[in-house]
């Protein structure tokens, strides 16, 4: 019975993030990145967002992979090895082996410990597939040693997470990602421009799933830093900027009052926010002319009927 590899190139917990949130608490406007959504919590709260009637984008993403996916096989050519960027439960690459047919899959995520019972099932279920995990914080700097993932490689970046990158940083990380791709393509979920009232309640649904998700990032400021916000000083915020064309996530303080920790504090005016999140939205246009700076050559889009979220395959 083959088994999976396991390999930690950046190991989580190495780093202390203390300074990193003192130091964005203490910007003005204060932020806290989005990375710190996703606890144990955070994760299965994300997993129920994606189940909300209002929040499109897993769903609509999904059928177009469902509808297209034998269209981006053709357009990819001959993969040898899957790179699945952020692959948590790795269902979405799963669902797509049978028509990508890919001889080795390899699974990155920040944590590499989450990816091991996840690997060891799916092993059962594609024993053909030689399959690899990896831990890296890719967001940072995106490098695979060779003998991990042989090339050409298919990388894939779904669910628009690169939405949370500003445009800059989007360039930045998609020409790493053709570097990375060593001859091969890019296959990345992107979310599109719409109106502001469909953003809005994708981001602010009526149950409050995505609320009590952005007020999860309090109780970690209070375990990681040692804080002690309380949770019901605080309302959950979400805005379409249209000139920045992109969701904002806050939590807008309900009060005046002073966020305090080891070694620091913060003053917070009644109505002042915390940014925790941008959610960038594109039209197909912006994005293919971002693929084309970072370098790729040949581009295809997949979209649905309503043109609300977009797939591209980028090379060459
Ligand atoms: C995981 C970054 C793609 O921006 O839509 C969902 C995160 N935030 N609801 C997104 C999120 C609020 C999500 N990404």
């Amino acid at each position: 019975m083959i088994q999976p590899r396991f390999i930690e190139i950046d190991s989580p917990g190495t780093q202390d993030p203390r300074a990193e949130l003192a130091a964005g608490l203490g910007e003005r406007p204060a932020r806290v990145a989005p990375k710190y959504f996703y606890d144990a919590l955070g994760s299965r709260l994300f997993e129920a967002i994606t189940e909300l009637p209002e929040y499109y984008p897993t769903r609509i993403e999904r059928a177009i992979f469902d509808r297209e996916a034998p269209a981006m096989a053709a357009a990819a050519g001959s993969v040898h090895t899957l790179v699945d960027l952020g692959a948590g439960s790795c269902r979405k690459a799963a669902r797509l082996f049978p028509v990508l047919q890919p001889r080795r899959y390899v699974a990155v995520d920040i944590s590499v410990d989450y990816l091991r019972d996840v690997l060891a099932d799916l092993q059962r279920e594609f024993p053909a597939v030689a399959m690899t995990g990896v831990g890296l914080d890719f967001s940072r700097r995106l490098v695979l040693p060779d003998d991990v993932a042989p090339g050409p490689r298919l990388l894939f970046y779904p669910g628009s997470s690169i939405g949370n990158f500003t445009p800059d940083e989007a360039l930045r990380f998609l020409r790493q990602c053709r570097d990375a791709a060593a001859g091969g393509s890019l296959l990345i979920g992107v979310d599109l421009v719409k109106p502001k009232a469909v953003l809005e309640l994708a981001y602010d649904d009526p149950l409050q799933v995505t609320a009590a998700f952005n007020l999860n990032v309090l109780r970690r400021l209070n375990v990681l830093l040692g804080c002690d916000a309380r949770l019901e000083d605080f309302a959950h915020v979400a805005l379409f900027d249209e000139t920045a064309s992109r969701i904002e996530m806050h939590l807008q303080a309900r009060r005046a009052l002073t966020l305090r920790w080891p070694g620091g504090e913060r003053a917070l005016a009644a109505g002042e926010r915390i940014h925790t999140e941008n959610s960038y939205k594109y039209s197909v246009e912006g994005f293919d002319d971002l693929l084309r700076r970072a370098g790729f050559t040949r581009t295809s889009c997949w979209t649905d009927a309503q043109r609300w979220f977009a797939v591209f395959l980028a090379a060459g």
